[in-house]
């Protein structure tokens, strides 16, 4: 919790060869859907804010995702809502790459 965001490391670029997601637990128990959209690492909140389905097994297309539970829509890149019945953005992380390993600030 706290005010004051740091770069946790989550994950190594290794883990993305046979997937484009993997879910995980920030310290704080947010849960954390990673993704691997055309070589760039995004970070949402792995819950849907309209019903709080698990957003990892939803489909990915340009750029949005689609929760698997009513079909509510986000960007994956802000957080956006792109389609009902969701009406609040998803949370997002900034992601940054460093010698191989996958860090959120969170
Ligand atoms: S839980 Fe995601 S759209 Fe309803």
């Amino acid at each position: 919790m706290g005010l004051f965001k740091s770069w946790k490391l989550v994950a190594d670029v290794t883990e993305f060869e046979d997937t484009d997601r993997k879910q995980y637990f920030l310290e704080n128990g947010k849960e954390v859907g990673l993704f691997k959209i055309d070589g760039e690492f995004l970070a949402v909140h792995n819950e849907c804010t309209h019903s709080r389905a698990s957003m990892i097994g939803g489909r990915v297309e340009n750029g949005e995702i689609e929760c698997p539970l009513h079909g509510a829509r986000f960007d994956l890149r802000t957080g956006a809502v792109r389609a009902p019945p969701a009406l609040t953005p998803l949370t997002t992380w900034p992601v940054k790459v460093e010698g191989g390993k996958i860090y959120i600030k969170a």
